[in-house]
This record gives structure tokens, C-alpha cells and sequence, in this order.
């Protein structure tokens, strides 16, 4: 058996520099996941399949990727679905990224309905899907990924017979009433769309309840824990909440490049605590919220002045949505407003990072920030918190969590705040930064081992075999 990778971004992102390429690795818990999963099981091999291949976008326009480039990632295990200027403009930035991620995270006032993005979104997806054909066959397992594919495990079964299909979505699933607002020849065919996999899998129970209850609601199917009746057809839903490579960060703390560059930061910020947050540049991710409630803390708490300093890092992203270049600007400016208004000449209130960071240095911040300060507005799961929670071998630190992070279901010893209470957030930060070392390894100490006991390959392993489960059901229930 062979098994099919296929999400919109590849685990590498290729971009074109001084007259030449680069191939850096990509940013986002679905690229991490995927990528720690195939590292820690051979290849998938030790799992026994035959072959895996990675089918997906390569980040740059078809127009000047090249044959070179493709044969470069052929040779990776990874096979390119090129995207035209336009298709990066009408399916990635317009119906993916306008449309699909502000809705589902319900930030229904930046959602864009356009009739060109949708018929992009149909478009593009025949072609991943023809670019799966050509290689599939009966009997191969396809895993479809997020929510840039959701019409893709229906145009695959009309593709090919006899696949088994499992999709996962990697951020939340709104509810019914938020579904509504699209149109509904959208939604419908977003739901069948999906309702083609024999597995379909979200991160939590709430995602799952949204999905059975929209399900119910707009095609009228009856529908079961865990499943959905569609005609003769069972569809099995579920919720399987991703996980790390927990070993790879617990041990992270071990590596001498790691111990360097900890080392280094400890140096510049001699004395200070340090309170720390990673995010791509995203209006979900809450950071205005995140940096108005640090500015509040200083002034409430004048003490910590001097003592303490963020260090603020932000992944760019999506750059060419309007809203995402426009929270750039806003972030910039209120920390450039808070640094002038608070901070001193030997003194900074906010160290504020706006680009990809390497491995070493991220892992060098786990080791040594104080506070992770991960406050989303709305998060799928969130990658980050597990992977800071996980780093801390030497059982310090302490991590304040938004309850609307899907991650804040497991991590329920970190400090739950609501992202949009500034009183709350100010005081789980001063809670933090005078928490006493043994609560903070008790409260870590039992969120590792959860993190332990369902990392990622945990996550992978139990999909794969739950997708192989149901199809093998549906072809009983076929013959
Ligand atoms: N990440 C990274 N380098 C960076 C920033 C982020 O490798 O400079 C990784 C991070 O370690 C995590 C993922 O990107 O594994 C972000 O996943 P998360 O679920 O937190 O958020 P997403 O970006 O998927 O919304
Ligand atoms: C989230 C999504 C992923 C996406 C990632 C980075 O994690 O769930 O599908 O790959 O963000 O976003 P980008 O638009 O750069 O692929």
C-alpha cells in the first residue's frame, strides 16, 4: 500500500532569491505535524508502506517555478501541483485564506464571498486531484489535509475506485450558524465535498459536534456519534487531537547548539525574565491583544519594570491578504508607541522579532523564556504551547494559555485566560512571573506527560489505521 500526502503548502516552501531558489521549511503545525510523523517512522516505512509521496503546492508562481524546481522536489518524495498568479490570487489568498479561514475561525466580518474564488477553489482542486491520479492506484491510502482540499476526497472517488480516503481539517469547524452565512451551494458542496472520505477527523469534540450538527442541518443526513449515514454509505467522524515529537523538544535542552545559543540569550538578558511568544502574523493569533495586556501589566505593576521584557516574535504570512499586511502595521505601531512611551536606555518593554527564526534559536527560547504568553483569539489546536511545555527539562516555566486554543482542552494545568479579558491576562502574567518553582513543575510535570503519551506519531498512527478500519467497513458494506 501506498500512501498519499496531499496538502496545499509541501513541507518545504521554495522561494526565489538573488536569481536563484531556496528551499526553506515551511511554517505551520500542519507542515511540523506531518513532517515529525514521516522523520519518526522511517519514511512511513515503518509503518509498511510501500511508498510515500507529498503532494502539494511549492510556494512559488507556476509561471516561474521551473522544471528544475520540480525535479528537485520529485526527488524528495515530493510531487508539485503548480499554482498560476492567478490561482494564488483566487484560491490560496481569495477562497482559502478570505473566504475559508476567516469563517471558520469565525471572524465573520473579514470573510470575503466571491463568486471568481470560488470557482477557482473547484478549479485548482481538479487539478490536485488529477495530479493524484496520475499516480494512485486501487487500494492506496490518501490522506487529504485542511481546509484548502475539502472538495478534493469527492473529485478523487470519481477519479479513482477503490481509494481509501481520510481527511483531516487542522482548524476549527464553526458552528452551524457561522457555516449559514456561505452561500449555500458552497456549503453543500463543501460538506459532500468532505462526506466522500471513509474517515473525516478534527482536532476536538466541539469541531466534530459543529460538523455532525451542520451535516444534519443542510443536507439532512441522519447522523450518530462518530458517524454519518449517507445513503448506504457510513462515514466515520472523529476527534484526534495532533500532537509533537515530544522527545525531540524534551531533549532539545541536551543539544550543544541549542545550550550555545540558550546560553547567548541568557547573556544579552542578564537579570531579566523573559516572557515569550511565537506566532505566524495572524489576526487569529491575538497578538494586539497579547501586547495591549503586557503594556497594561507594566503600568499596573511599575515593579516589574526593568525586571522583565517580552520577546515578541511573529512569522510573516499570507502577505498578500489585505488584513494580514494591515495587523503588520498595527502591530508595529503599538509596539513602537509602547517601547517610546515605557521603555528606558538600558531598558526595552517589548523585543520584537518579524521573521522566520532558525530551529536552534526557537528552541533556545522554549529553554529560556520564563512565561509563554500563547493567547490566540481562535486556534485549531496550537502547536506552540505543547511544543514550550514539552522543552522544559528543567521543570520551569510557566505557560498561560487562551481557552479559545484548541490545545487548551489538554493543557488544563497551564493559566487559562479568555484572550479578550485584559484584566485576566494581566493578572495571569503577574500569577507567572511569581509562581513558585514547585507549582510550576507540578503543573508541568502533568502536562508533559499528556503531551508525551499523545504525541504526534500517536496522532498519525491512529488516523492511518482508523481510515484503513473504515474503509475496509465500507467495502464490507459495499460487496
Ligand atoms: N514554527 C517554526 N519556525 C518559526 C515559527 C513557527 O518552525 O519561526 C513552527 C512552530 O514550531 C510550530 C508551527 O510552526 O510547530 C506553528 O504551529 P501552530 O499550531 O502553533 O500554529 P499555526 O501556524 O499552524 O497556525
Ligand atoms: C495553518 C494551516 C496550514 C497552513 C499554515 C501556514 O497551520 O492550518 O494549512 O499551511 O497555517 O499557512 P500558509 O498559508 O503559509 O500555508
Amino acid at each position: 500500500m501506498r500512501l498519499f500526502i496531499v496538502s496545499n503548502r509541501l513541507p518545504v516552501t521554495v522561494v526565489r532569491r538573488d536569481g536563484g531558489v531556496e528551499i526553506r521549511e515551511s511554517v505551520g503545525g500542519l507542515a511540523t505535524a506531518m513532517k515529525s510523523f514521516l522523520e519518526a517512522t522511517d519514511g512511513g516505512r515503518g509503518l509498511g508502506f510501500r511508498e510515500v509521496v507529498w503532494v502539494g503546492w511549492s510556494g512559488l508562481r507556476a509561471e516561474v517555478e521551473g522544471e528544475e524546481v520540480r525535479a528537485r522536489l520529485r526527488e524528495r518524495g515530493l510531487l508539485p501541483v503548480p499554482l498560476s498568479e492567478e490561482d494564488v490570487s483566487l484560491f490560496y489568498e481569495g477562497f482559502c485564506n478570505s473566504t475559508l479561514w476567516p469563517l471558520f475561525h469565525s471572524f465573520t466580518v473579514y470573510t470575503v464571498f466571491e463568486r471568481r474564488f470560488w470557482e477557482a477553489y473547484v478549479r485548482v482542486q481538479q487539478r490536485f486531484a488529477e495530479a493524484v491520479a496520475s499516480m494512485a492506484e486501487p487500494g492506496d491510502l490518501v490522506w487529504v489535509h485542511d481546509y484548502h482540499l475539502m472538495l478534493l476526497p469527492a473529485m478523487l472517488r470519481e477519479a479513482v475506485p477503490d481509494l481509501a480516503v481520510g481527511f483531516f481539517l487542522h482548524i476549527p469547524f464553526p458552528p452551524p450558524e457561522i457555516l449559514q452565512l456561505m452561500p449555500p451551494q458552497w456549503r453543500t458542496s463543501i460538506l459532500e465535498g468532505v462526506l466522500a472520505s471513509d474517515l473525516v477527523g478534527f482536532h476536538i469534540h466541539e469541531y466534530v459536534n459543529n460538523f455532525l450538527r451542520s451535516v444534519a442541518k443542510f443536507l439532512g443526513y441522519r447522523v450518530e456519534v462518530g458517524v454519518v449515514h449517507v445513503g448506504r454509505r457510513r462515514v466515520r467522524v472523529g476527534a484526534f487531537p495532533i500532537g509533537i515529537n515530544f522527545e525531540m523538544f524534551h531533549n532539545s535542552a541536551l543539544s550543544p547548539d541549542v545550550q550555545t545559543a540558550a546560553e547567548e540569550l541568557r547573556q544579552r538578558l542578564r537579570g531579566l525574565k523573559i516572557v515569550f511568544s511565537i506566532d505566524r502574523l495572524d489576526y487569529t493569533k491575538g497578538v494586539i491583544n497579547r501586547v495591549r495586556a503586557w503594556e497594561r501589566f507594566l503600568r499596573e505593576h511599575p515593579e516589574w519594570r526593568r525586571r522583565a521584557t517580552f520577546v515578541l516574535v511573529v512569522v510573516p504570512s499570507r502577505t498578500g491578504v489585505p488584513q494580514y499586511d494591515a495587523m503588520k502595521r498595527e502591530i508595529e505601531r503599538e509596539v513602537g508607541r509602547i517601547n517610546g512611551e515605557l521603555g528606558e536606555v538600558d531598558w526595552v518593554p517589548i523585543i520584537y522579532i518579524s521573521r522566520f527564526i532558525p530551529t536552534p534559536t526557537l528552541h533556545a527560547l522554549y529553554n529560556v523564556a520564563d512565561v509563554a504568553l500563547i493567547t490566540p483569539l481562535r486556534d485549531g489546536m496550537n502547536l506552540v504551547s505543547k511544543e514550550y511545555v514539552a522543552s522544559r527539562r528543567d521543570c520551569r516555566g510557566v505557560l498561560i494559555l487562551s481557552e479559545t486554543a484548541g490545545a487548551a482542552h489538554e493543557l488544563v494545568e497551564a493559566l487559562i485566560v479568555n484572550p479578550n479579558d485584559e484584566s485576566a491576562m494581566v493578572e495571569a502574567i503577574a500569577r507567572a512571573l511569581s509562581m513558585e518553582p514547585e507549582e510550576q513543575c507540578r503543573r508541568l510535570r502533568a502536562m508533559q506527560e499528556r503531551i508525551r503519551q499523545n504525541d504526534v506519531v500517536k496522532w498519525a498512527v491512529d488516523f492511518i489505521k482508523a481510515t484503513v478500519e473504515a474503509y475496509g467497513e465500507a467495502r464490507e458494506a459495499a460487496a
